[in-house]
């Protein structure tokens, strides 16, 4: 009788746990449902490691740029990528999701195919707004840095005390001069 007993309480604990485990497990899914992205924890890196190097500071397809939020509901020349509020009337949802292997982005054979999880969270992102940070700094090109650039020969300054001037240097720093008083 004892043992029956015990076997009851150990059977019971054991069905309780686990209703609880699930009930929790539920909870959980729930609250990733409705939790707010964070567009520079989840949605940056995804979109910089998956698309940046096509959609970026260095190259352009389409004429759109998707490593900053700004970029992103600029969209290309199609024009927005991103509906705020509206995932399914989304271009750039459309285009990770689609069956048809030339529309898909990453193009095929250049990019490993989204997860349910990432489109998910791109999905739930753009439902909530497509919010990012409005001081977010927008990556330069990299082409467009001064050390690329080709130095200029700037003009030689007219210079009144032309006696003092010797050589071109010096009618950089005799305008100075006078400048200065
Ligand atoms: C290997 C290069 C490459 C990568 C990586 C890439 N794309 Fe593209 N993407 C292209 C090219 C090329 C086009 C233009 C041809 C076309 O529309 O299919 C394009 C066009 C697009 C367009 C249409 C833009 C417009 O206004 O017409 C969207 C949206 C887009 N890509 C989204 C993405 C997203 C999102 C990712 C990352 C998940 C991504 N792409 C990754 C090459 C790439």
């Amino acid at each position: 009788m004892r043992r029956i007993v015990l076997t009851a309480i150990v059977l019971l604990t054991a069905l309780q746990l686990a209703t609880n485990g699930l009930s929790q497990c539920a909870a959980e899914d729930e609250n990733e449902a409705t939790r707010a992205v964070d567009y520079e924890r989840e949605i940056k890196p995804l979109l910089f490691q998956k698309c940046a190097a096509c959609h970026g500071a260095l190259k352009q397809n389409s004429g759109l740029r998707l490593d900053a939020g700004e970029l992103i509901r600029k969209g290309g020349d199609s024009g927005p990528t991103v509906v705020p509020g509206e995932s399914t009337a989304s271009s750039l949802i459309e285009r990770v999701t689609a069956q048809d292997h030339s529309v898909r982005m990453p193009p095929e054979g250049q990019g490993e195919k989204l997860s349910e999880s990432q489109i998910d969270l791109l999905k739930r992102w753009i439902d909530q707004g497509a919010v990012s940070p409005a001081d977010e700094k927008i990556p330069e090109d990299p082409a467009l840095y001064w050390s690329y650039q080709r130095p200029v020969r700037p003009a030689v300054p007219a210079v009144k005390n032309q006696t003092w001037v010797r050589n071109p240097i010096d009618a950089f720093i005799a305008v100075e001069h006078e400048n200065h008083g």
